[in-house]
């Protein structure tokens, strides 16, 4: 039977689940998986060197990708994590190899997602190493994202893919790959990115959301007059919907926004974001959402750990800027129970993932109820914020 929540009811479950997150256990628990994921990593390596991380487990298969895959950053990023939550320089090291292995990323101006790989690896090494080559790499990175603003549309071209579809598509994921450019500003003293980071922020403020707060996936802009063309979807079930994970990459991306330029806009997007999804009463009893909010098989549809990751991280930033901060903490509290009871894999499986029941594309039958790299990502990075 469909479950309806009432607000005051998420808000009375969420409060009992906050006390019962045991970061240190969790973090035993994930090195373990890691080692695993490392093990099988290595084994395809040896004959297909060119793939440089673990994507997915799907149809009994390991899945790797090459370093021009938008997913290719998160695994780096989660053995720096790793290595900051430890101290344990095999971490370290290991979290080198795979970093290095994505640099040629720097130069592909072939897409929007240079953020998702090069910020969550190169980025999140040198916040803990400062190494200057690693800076250099963030630079140039940067450079090349920028290289996609088109200042008549005030965006990032998101897809080069879909042509005859799209003239210029900018997708809400977009708002992630901001936060490399912001670094670049402060690591050049080049207001350049910045700029472009607050024009594409404003541009998808003003035609990315529909009176609900909820966010479009993909909007389409006449690249000769900025305006707007369609208002689609790709990764969700329809135009109007809510795709799960394109609410909380924008969540993310306010909260972040607003952190870089403490702009009040930006932060009442991302109240207005966190109001949408947990108001929401297709939202499940746990907070992990299911992929798209208007599935049409609900509650048979499949969840999105990977959403309710993202948005738990988010939350926890946004929880320290908000004068709600104490409610989103708790929303925040109540994914992470739900994630760490109900959907991390047991120890030795799922070749060594932590987290299962992502959903990546529906759409296109790919990727459904998985584990993925991005959802372990965001997991860490959501219990390395909660400790801060
Ligand atoms: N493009 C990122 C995502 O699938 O969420």
């Amino acid at each position: 039977m469909k479950k309806i929540l009432t607000v005051a009811s998420v808000v009375l479950t969420f409060s009992a689940a906050a006390q019962k997150i045991n970061t240190k256990q969790i973090i035993r628990e994930a090195e373990q998986q890691t080692l695993l994921l490392l093990k099988e990593t290595e084994a395809i390596r040896v004959a297909k060197p060119n793939l440089v991380a673990p994507r997915t487990y799907e149809h009994g298969e390991l899945k790797l990708v090459p370093s021009r895959d938008w997913t290719s950053g998160f695994f780096a990023g989660e053995l720096w994590m790793l290595y900051a939550f430890t101290k344990n320089k095999i971490w370290q090291q290991q979290a080198e190899k795979y970093t290095a292995l994505l640099e040629q990323e720097k130069w592909n101006a072939g897409t929007h997602d240079m953020g998702f790989k090069m910020y969550c690896s190169y980025g999140t090494g040198y916040a803990l190493t400062k190494d200057t080559a690693y800076k250099n790499v963030l630079i140039r990175s940067a450079k090349t994202l920028a290289s996609r603003f088109h200042p008549k549309v005030g965006a990032i071209r998101s897809w080069d893919h879909h042509k005859e579809v799209w003239q210029f598509p900018v997708i809400i994921d977009n708002m992630m790959n901001l936060e490399l450019l912001f670094a670049a500003t402060r690591l050049t003293g080049d207001s350049s990115f910045y700029n472009i980071a607050v024009s594409h922020a404003n541009t998808t403020l003003k035609n990315h959301f529909r009176s609900d707060n909820s966010s479009f996936h993909v909007i389409d802009y006449d690249t000769l007059t900025g305006a707007v063309l369609q208002k689609n979807t790709h990764q969700g079930h329809a135009h109007t919907s809510a795709w799960a994970r394109g609410q909380a990459w924008g969540l993310y991306g306010y909260t972040m926004c607003y952190r870089e330029t403490k702009d009040p806009t930006y932060l009442q997007q991302a109240e207005k974001i966190a109001a949408f999804f947990f108001s929401h009463p297709n939202l499940p009893e746990d907070a992990v959402p299911y992929w798209d909010f208007n599935a049409p098989d609900i509650p048979n549809a499949p969840r999105d750990a990977s959403a309710a990751a993202v948005m738990a991280s988010g939350l926890y930033e946004l929880s320290g800027y908000s004068k709600n901060g104490k409610q989103y903490r708790k929303y925040a509290d109540k994914i992470m129970s739900s994630l760490m009871k109900y959907y991390r894999s047991p120890i030795g499986e799922n070749k060594g993932f932590i987290l299962v029941h992502s959903t990546g594309n529906l759409p296109s039958n790919g990727e459904i109820d998985v584990p993925i790299n991005y959802a372990d990502y965001y997991f860490l990075e959501a219990l390395g914020r909660r400790e801060k």
